[in-house]
């Protein structure tokens, strides 16, 4: 079946393009620096209740830190994302770290096809907000889709909680204290952020959940920019 025109093109990046390794290799680092990736990972596969047999999978894998943690306690990880260059670092990294059991695979949100068993459970840490509205609620039908009823969904990322009438002053802060903890560049990414990419507000993002038919059992929002979303597949509304 041919595209149709009006298919948002997933495959071009918003904001920041990591066009090369070496700056995969420096986002890497700089993650490394302000987040705890393994203790992030933790967190994340025993909200998910992850499990021996469970076969997972992290849309927008990045640098591959949350797919090869949970590879070393579960049968197989799918971990998909749409850069090339993101998806050979990932690689690499992996078989290093001596990771047999994760499928790495060229595809995004829009344009992954399952096939074998319901998942049991996605992650996608800032990611999402690289599709506009229309297309999240697209990209969460399909997500629900691709997994087993009670399936669980952890979703992370860069999500509006402000108050409009203060909000020159909180992204302000929001920046500065990002450059305190993690530096310049990451300061500047994230001004880019705010600028040029796709996301959205707490409310919005909830009802989009909620209408791709998950249940939230757990919404944390930090700094009014920082949301994550843990859910349960329940029924389509
Ligand atoms: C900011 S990075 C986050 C990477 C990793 N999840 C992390 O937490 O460090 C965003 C990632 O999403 C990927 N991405 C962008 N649009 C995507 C899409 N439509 N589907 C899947 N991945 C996408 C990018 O290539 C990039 O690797």
């Amino acid at each position: 079946m041919t595209t149709p025109a009006w298919q948002y093109d997933e495959m071009t990046q918003i904001g920041t393009d990591y066009a090369s390794e070496d700056e995969v290799r420096q986002y890497d680092e700089r993650m490394g620096r302000f987040r705890d990736r393994a203790a992030d990972a933790d967190a994340i596969m025993e909200a998910i209740g992850l499990d021996h047999d469970h076969i997972v999978m992290e849309i927008g894998c990045g640098t591959a830190e949350f797919a090869i943690h949970a590879s070393e306690r579960c049968e197989r990880v799918i971990a998909i994302d749409i850069s090339p260059v993101m998806l050979e670092y990932a690689r690499t990294k992996a078989a290093a770290r001596g990771r047999a059991n994760i499928d790495f695979i060229h595809a995004g949100f829009l344009g992954y096809k399952h096939a074998g068993a319901p998942l049991d459970a996605i992650v996608t840490e800032l990611a999402l907000h690289h599709l506009p509205d229309f297309w999240k609620l697209v990209a969460l039908h399909r997500v629900a889709g691709m997994m087993r009823s009670d399936g669980m969904l952890y979703l992370k990322d860069v999500v509006f909680s402000l108050n409009l009438e203060k909000y020159e002053k909180t992204l302000t802060y929001a920046v500065e204290d990002l450059r305190k903890a993690a530096g310049d560049d990451t300061a500047r990414n994230f001004e880019r952020h705010i600028r040029q990419e796709y996301s959205t507000y707490d409310w919005i993002m909830e009802e989009m959940l909620y209408r791709a038919g998950f249940d939230i059992i757990d919404a944390a929002y930090g700094d009014h920019c920082l949301a994550t979303y843990l859910c349960r597949k329940g029924e389509r509304r």
